[in-house]
């Protein structure tokens, strides 16, 4: 038995394969370098908007230094607590689909991997506040799926305008993020300070977010543009708010 085993592993041993046949060998399937197709890159997107909407998700980052102290809070402001980062839940959902859109298209590989960047700060603002929701006993927005769809088109839309175009549709987008932001943060109850340090810690990073933006270059944008963004912003602060 073991003279049959020693003689199976020398013939084995002695098989040296042609460099040719390596990979195939080894891997036992062509490879063939792949290239990645519409269809895919279709399929990656449905994949990352599922995940985004019904997957918890993971933050890279701790959340920030949060006091634990919850108790002074009453049952009407712990429900305006839990509104008001309802809306803002949503508004890291619809970032999700706008930086996700824009990297579909953006031109320069530099931008795309900013845009990338950006994404994972967005991921673990997403994290953070879904992590604050549940504390507060709250939902997520009913309206989410659209928030997505939408802002993932108008990503797109965008960046198929070009690289200067989309990083100025990032620098304004952030900006009126951080006023948002500022404002959720005077009409948060002076008790809750867990989600004001959220609040706090994602406004510093989208001012860096905008920031970055011009600094790659992004144009300003016209006025009936920013007016537009500013109304669709309001639409869904005020439908996340409710449902
Ligand atoms: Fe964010
Ligand atoms: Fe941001």
């Amino acid at each position: 038995m073991d003279e049959r085993r020693e003689s199976v592993q020398k013939r084995a041993h002695r098989y040296q394969p042609r460099n040719a046949d390596r990979g195939r060998i080894l891997y036992n399937v062509s490879m063939e370098p792949r290239s990645f197709g519409m269809t895919d890159l279709l399929l990656g997107q449905i994949d990352r908007a599922i995940k985004v909407l019904s997957a918890p998700a993971r933050a890279r980052r701790g959340a920030p230094e949060q006091p634990c102290e919850d108790g002074a809070l009453t049952d009407a402001e712990r429900k305006e607590s839990a509104r008001l980062m309802r809306v803002n839940h949503a508004g890291e959902v619809s970032a999700q689909g706008l930086y996700q859109g824009q990297a579909l298209t953006a031109r320069d590989p530099d931008v795309a991997a900013a845009m990338q960047s950006a994404a994972a700060d967005e991921t673990d603002h997403l994290a953070w506040c879904e992590s604050r929701l549940r504390e507060l006993n709250g939902r997520t927005s009913l309206l989410n799926p659209l928030w997505y769809a939408g802002s993932f088109t108008i990503g797109a839309l965008a960046g198929a305008l070009g690289d200067r175009a989309s990083l100025g549709f990032i620098g304004e987008t952030e900006r009126q993020v951080e006023t948002h932001l500022r404002d959720h943060i005077a009409r948060l109850p002076a008790a809750d300070l867990r989600s004001r340090a959220i609040l706090e810690q994602m406004k510093h990073d989208e001012n860096l977010h905008g920031e970055k933006a011009i600094s790659m270059g992004g144009a300003p944008l016209p006025l009936p543009l920013r007016v537009a963004m500013r109304l669709t912003a309001r639409l869904m602060t005020r439908g996340s708010y409710w449902a």
